[in-house]
């Protein structure tokens, strides 16, 4: 048994979305968020400066004594994830392995479509990864980056959603696809407006649950899961202190969490 938090970080809100459904599945366990709300988005930055970001939030996360960290963010987890595996001796999940499991246990037709930012698009480690498992399946990938200022914004379901959401998509729904995935921890807070706009046909696929269920695996093997003696904790940190974060926690975790800011420079 292990009561140490488990860490877990994205560029902003988006990976509130892969925290909600680690409570879900491991309401045990304490969470320490740290999000890079003075630096996001990362989805158009290179993969030089996504690694470095993201191994100063390690070394920050690591000062909170986390046993694990969850990387809930496909640009570092499909850009970095490697590099700090290389680095830090700490067990980390990514999104991008549970996500495509999360393809290969929805799609029927083999016809898959994945949206991301610039960089997870780029990184071509969804596609790559989908083949490495069944070649037959055919990805057809579109990077969606307004996605994220307007998840940011709260702006979920909005004409502008809509219209960015139809401009996006368009080319996706042409391809035939029976699955989406969402390939950034931004886009579920768009669920709604993404599944209107792609049609009911598209299954839209979210690897946040897959995530939690391989942490759940990994600390179940380790003997790492938290006793449960005490009531657990969820700690919130941001890079800059914004007021929308207050509120997509409320809409996300149901919860008002007040974050701490702190300067992330200094790791
Ligand atoms: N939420 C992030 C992801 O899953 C990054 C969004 C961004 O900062 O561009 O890719």
């Amino acid at each position: 048994m292990d009561n140490r938090p488990i860490g877990i970080f994205d560029s902003g809100v988006g990976g509130l979305t892969v925290a909600k459904e680690i409570i879900k599945t491991l309401p045990n366990e304490n969470i320490v968020y740290f999000g890079d709300t003075a630096r996001v988005p990362y989805g158009a930055k290179s993969k030089d400066v996504v690694t470095k970001y993201s191994k100063q939030i390690v070394r920050f996360l690591l000062t909170k004594n986390v046993k694990a960290i969850i990387v809930a963010c496909n640009t570092v987890s499909s850009n970095s994830l490697d590099a700090l595996r290389r680095t830090f001796d700490i067990p980390f999940i990514g999104v991008v392995e549970p996500g495509v499991k999360s393809v290969l246990e929805t799609t029927k037709n083999k016809r898959v479509g994945i949206i991301g930012t610039e960089a997870t698009i780029r990184s071509g480690m969804y596609g790559r990864l989908i083949h490495d498992a069944d070649s037959t399946i055919e990805v057809f990938s579109k990077p969606c980056p307004l996605f994220v200022p307007l998840a940011e914004e709260g702006w979920y379901d909005n004409d502008v959603a809509r219209m960015t959401a139809e401009l996006y998509l368009d080319e996706l729904i042409s391809c035939g696809i029976d699955t989406l995935l969402l390939g950034c921890t931004h886009y579920p807070l768009l669920k709604h407006c993404i599944g209107e706009t792609i049609g009911e046909a598209v299954k839209i696929v979210d690897p946040a649950k897959n995530t939690a269920e391989a942490l759940r695996i990994i600390l179940e093997k380790n003997n790492m899961l938290n006793d449960g003696s005490e009531k657990p904790t969820n700690i919130f940190y941001v890079s800059d202190i914004t007021d929308k974060f207050e509120k997509i926690c409320l809409k996300t975790l149901k919860k008002t969490y007040t974050p701490a800011k702190i300067d992330i420079e200094k790791y």
